[in-house]
Parts: C-alpha cells; structure tokens; sequence
C-alpha cells in the first residue's frame, strides 16, 4: 500500500469542485499539491484554504507549454509526482441536430465550436497534462498514480455527443497507458484508473438543464447527488492500493444507466 504522507498530488481543475475535494483530502493526509487551473481568484482561494506548500500554476489544460510548466513546478518544488489527477472539464450540453417540433426540419445545431471546446478541454488537454507529468515520473524514478476522470456519461447521455465522447475516452485510456507502460516494465511503478462518477454536487452541474437533473435524480438509489468528498475518497483508496490498476472505477449511488428495473 501507498502513504499519502509526502506524496505529491498534481490536480488540473483543481481550483473547484472534484479536484479541489482531492487537494483538501490529499493535503489533510499529509501529501503536498500542486494545482493547475485557469481561474485564477480560485486558485488563490484554494491555496489559502489548503495551506502548508500548496503550489497553484495557472495553467490552460489545453496548452503544451501550460502543461510543462505545471509538472516542471511539482518537481522544482517536491522533486516528484506521485498523482496526476487531470480533472479540468467542462461540459457545453445541446443535441447534435434540434427539429422543430411543429415543422419537423431542423432548426439548431451543435457548433463546432461547442464540440470542439469540449474536446480540447476534457480529451487534449488531458493527453498533454498526462504526457508531460508521466515523463518526468519516468525520468524520475517516481511511484503512483495517473487517475483519469471519465463519468456515466461515458456510456451515452442524450444532450451530451461533445461531452460523452470524451468521457468514453477516458475509460479507454488506463487500458492503453497500463499496456504501454507494461512493455516498458515500468506498469508495477506507475499504474493508471480511471474513476466514474455520477451525478456529483460541483458548479459543473448549473450548465446542465435543471428540468432534466431532476428528472435523473429521481431514478438514483441513493436520492440525492453525490458528494465531492465521496469521489476524493475513492481516488485517494486507488492511490492506496497498488493492486488496482487499468480499470474504470464507478462512483454513481447506484444509477441504472439507462436500465428502467
Ligand atoms: N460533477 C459531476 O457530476 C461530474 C460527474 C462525472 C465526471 N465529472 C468530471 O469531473 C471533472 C471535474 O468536474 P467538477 O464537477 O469538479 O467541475 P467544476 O466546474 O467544479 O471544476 C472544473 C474546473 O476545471 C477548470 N477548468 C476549466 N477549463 C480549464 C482549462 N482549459 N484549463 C484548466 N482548468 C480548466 C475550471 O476553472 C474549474 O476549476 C470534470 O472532468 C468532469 O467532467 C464531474
């Protein structure tokens, strides 16, 4: 098993919601974070909240050099990364082709630009934040984690083609980075998950129809959202336990997916 004491956390996304839970809980157990985000009133807010040597880097997931500096500023300061979580998303909801109910011809459109955004943000911008940190854990010589963030969603929500899309993705991907690193003998040294979780209480949700939240909620076993500090906890025990590697990980309260029974 892992100690969390000294390891060092490195969470886009970090400044809000799930991958700020993750820094509070990684902190209050002893290991050191490093933030990446774009909001920069939030990053300050978390530090302070955190405390100790929380290190925060302005950083836009999408960009090559953003995504260098911020692994370059976790070993400059703590000479190591133990956690990646590239927890940086958004989502930008519509239907891909929206007819007119009166006339049947369609009338709006997903832009490109609504697909596009999403994909730079939730699926490039994770490669590059997972590229540049696992190369310096490699020539490092670290031990831990790349814990990606897929969701339900990956399974197909109506609303969702940009976001979904990426989200599936993210449930392939510990597949691909464990057999790579497999060949290289270095998967018992890094391993790679991916957590899922449901319907979660984090600002992400108020760009989603409310009308349609509800709705889904209803159907959820446990009643109600899921708490960030719920998902914290699960990333923090797949930290833990090295034998947990190359999987998808659901955190949902019990969602049918789909399923009416
Ligand atoms: N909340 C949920 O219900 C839920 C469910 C499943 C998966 N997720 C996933 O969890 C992750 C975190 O979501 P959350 O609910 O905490 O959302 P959130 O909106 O609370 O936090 C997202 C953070 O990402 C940052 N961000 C956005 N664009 C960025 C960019 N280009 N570069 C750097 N940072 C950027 C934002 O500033 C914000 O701090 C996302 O990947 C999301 O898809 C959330």
């Amino acid at each position: 098993m892992l100690e969390i004491k000294d390891s060092v956390a490195v969470i886009t996304g970090g400044a809000s919601g799930i991958g700020l839970s993750v820094a509070r809980y990684w902190a209050r157990q002893g290991g050191k974070v490093v933030i990446g985000d774009i909001a920069e009133e939030a990053l300050a807010a978390a530090a302070s909240e955190i405390g100790g040597d929380t290190v925060t880097v302005m950083c836009d997931v999408t960009s090559e050099e953003d995504n260098a500096r911020l692994a370059d500023a976790a070993v400059a300061r703590f000479g190591r990364i133990n956690l990646v979580a590239p927890f940086a998303g958004i989502i930008m909801d519509a239907l891909m082709v929206s007819p007119d109910r009166e006339t049947g011809k369609v009338t709006k459109k997903m832009s490109l630009a609504q697909f596009q955004k999403v994909v730079d943000i939730n699926l490039t911008g994770v490669f590059l934040t997972v590229r540049e940190c696992i190369e310096r854990m490699i020539n490092h010589g670290c031990r831990g984690l790349i814990c990606l963030v897929s969701s339900t969603g990956s399974l197909g929500t109506a609303g969702q083609i940009n976001y979904s899309s990426t989200k599936a993705a993210m449930s392939v991907m510990p597949k691909v980075l464990t057999a790579e690193l497999f060949r290289r003998g270095l998967a018992d040294r890094i391993r790679c998950v991916a957590i899922a979780p449901g319907y979660c209480a984090t600002p992400i949700l108020e760009g989603m129809n409310q009308k349609a939240l509800d709705k889904i909620l209803k159907d959820v076993p446990i009643q109600r959202l899921i708490e960030p500090e719920e998902v914290a906890s699960l990333v923090v025990e797949l930290y833990r336990n090295e034998a947990l590697t190359g999987e998808v990980f659901y955190v949902h309260g019990g969602l049918r997916l789909g399923s009416k029974g």
